[in-house]
């Protein structure tokens, strides 16, 4: 993979398999972003990585990025409500985003709960 001249990541080999839950660690500027932004597409890759036997070159970027998720480093939320921050294209029925909510304890979080009970997802954070 380059950034532009700069190459890193390089004979970097690994399999995940179905339903597996990998974490990437290593010191800083060991490659671990690198390889994220090598599966998302945002940089060129001179080797090849397969998702289901795909090539994801091969795959609509598109598609390629809403069929993935990673969890970072650095959490990030939004300017917005906490349904934007949940899901941006309003896909999801707000039971989806009630029990995602629940499954992270998050109704547990004392300061926000007054205002999620009156605002609900629209809450704004
Ligand atoms: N935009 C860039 N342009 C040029 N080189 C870069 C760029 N981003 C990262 N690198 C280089 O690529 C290598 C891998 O960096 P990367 O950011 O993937 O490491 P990291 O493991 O995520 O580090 P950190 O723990 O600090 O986030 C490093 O040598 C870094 O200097
Ligand atoms: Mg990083």
């Amino acid at each position: 993979m380059c950034y532009g001249d700069i190459k890193v990541l390089r004979n970097v080999t690994f399999q995940v398999n179905p339903g597996e839950k990998i974490g990437i660690i290593g010191r800083s500027g060991a490659g671990k972003s690198s390889i994220i932004q090598a599966i998302f597409r945002m940089a060129d890759l001179s080797g090849d990585i397969l998702i289901d036997d795909i090539n994801i070159n091969s795959v609509a970027i598109a598609e390629l990025r809403n069929s993935l998720a990673i969890i970072p480093q650095n959490p990030t939320v939004f300017k917005g409500t906490l349904r934007n921050n949940l899901d941006i294209y309003n896909l999801k029925p707000d039971e989806v985003l009630w029990s995602a909510l629940n499954s992270v304890s998050f109704l547990q979080i004392y300061n926000f709960l007054f205002l999620y009970y009156k605002f609900g997802l629209c809450t704004l954070i």
